[in-house]
């Protein structure tokens, strides 16, 4: 059996980048960025590493192989050519996902139907039965069709990275915790420095940023599929829990503000922030942006902003823009990093025209990051 494999790192449109960086910084180079995925070479011991520590990505997935299916028969010949056996115990539960895109091959209940039937006769011949019980750990398989071309892979996530396990109370609209932390680490903040968010909701962009600055590796508290897996040793999970653990940084002052003008959603960022293991490094206050008051001369704001007719209506919104606008025109060493879907919002916030703007997804909503640089603090 051979050590080394291929990943796909799957994400959101638009953080190609971010999680490009995120691979570097852990060690991986050779990455082959496409839309939405990055494939990178990689160990089996890598697996738990990558779940444990990227922060923007959605899931890490073990790619099987890679074939053109214009027809059922090609796409169960090369379904079946694969080494399923090696991942697939005879007791490994594999429900199959399709999604198909541009090409033939257009029915997923179908493409699923034949993908399932090539991997079953497979692991039939090898552990010689035809019938499987299905009760053992999953290994979820997903054929994704794009443009005639098939790709078979193994998800080692179960659900997707997000899923840090501290959100325990959520509001309205909350972002999804891989978004915020691109936010975040598109943004010039570092550290120590001051960052507020007007608007926080149940608190994500902060708690995201309190665990990037203590080093906290995203999926510590979470469980992953391939926990389950028999290919994976036992070891390799302990041992990259075990140094994520060595890595958390505890005696770091950090800055971090939150405000919203609903008291439950104070008092669910502090909950989460707590579940997260972060609540000393961050202060809640109910407050509504008309009131905020900033004395500071340099610092960073970031922040999901209402959606208009989704929270509130645009009366509301409009009050929000203008208080934005007043309280940081003359705030030049303030950097603004605002999320939203209204495009009318940079009319409105007028210290300048964005330096930066970066179409992003939250879910299935289209927005944009509308990035503005303050000056630099003296050194
Ligand atoms: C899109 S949500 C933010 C979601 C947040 N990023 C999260 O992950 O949960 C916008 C937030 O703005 C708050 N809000 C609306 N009007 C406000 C105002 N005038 N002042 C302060 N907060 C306000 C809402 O209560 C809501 O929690």
């Amino acid at each position: 059996m051979k050590n080394k494999i291929t990943l796909l790192i799957t994400l959101s449109f638009g953080l190609e980048a971010v999680v490009k960086r995120e691979l570097i910084a852990l060690g991986f180079h050779d990455l082959r960025v496409s839309n939405g995925k990055i494939e990178v070479d990689a160990k089996i011991e890598d697996i738990p590493t990558l779940n444990l520590w990227l922060r923007s990505a959605d899931r890490v997935l073990v790619k099987l192989g890679e074939f053109e299916a214009k027809d059922f028969d090609t796409l169960y010949e090369g379904t079946h050519a694969l080494p399923w056996e090696e991942w697939i115990p005879e007791d490994g539960r594999f429900p199959i996902n399709g999604v198909s895109v541009n090409s033939v091959l257009e029915s997923v209940p179908a493409c699923q139907s034949i993908v399932k039937k090539a991997i079953v006769e497979r692991l039939g011949d090898e552990y010689d039965t035809n019938w499987f019980e299905e009760d053992g750990a999953e290994y979820a398989v997903k054929v994704s069709i794009r443009k005639d071309i098939a790709t078979l892979t193994l998800d080692t996530s179960g659900t997707g990275l997000n899923r840090r396990g501290y959100r325990i109370h959520a509001g309205p609209a909350p972002l999804k915790e891989t978004l915020a932390a691109a936010l975040v680490q598109l943004s010039f903040w570092r550290d120590e420095r001051l960052l507020i968010d007007p608007m926080c909701g149940s608190g994500t962009i902060l708690i995201e940023a309190a665990m990037i600055g203590r080093n906290i590796a995203p999926g510590l508290n979470r469980a992953f599929a391939a926990e389950d897996w028999d290919k994976i040793p036992f070891t390799a999970w302990k041992q990259a829990r075990s140094h994520a653990r060595s890595c958390i940084i505890s005696d770091k002052e950090l800055n971090l503000f939150g405000y919203d003008i609903d008291e439950e959603m104070i008092y669910a960022s502090k909950s989460n922030a707590k579940a997260a293991g972060v609540a000393k490094d961050i202060q809640f206050e109910k407050k509504d942006i008309r009131h905020l008051w900033i004395d500071q001369e340099h610092g960073i704001l970031i922040s999901n902003f209402p959606y208009g007719v989704k929270m509130g209506g645009y009366a509301e919104l409009n009050k929000i823009y203008i208080s934005m606008h007043k309280t940081f025109k003359n705030k030049l060493g303030w950097s603004v990093y605002v999320l939203t879907a209204d495009r009318k919002f940079p009319d409105y916030f007028k210290r300048a025209r964005p330096n930066k703007v970066r179409k992003l997804f939250n879910g299935a909503l289209e927005v944009a990051y509308y990035q503005y640089f303050g000056e630099k603090p003296l050194a």
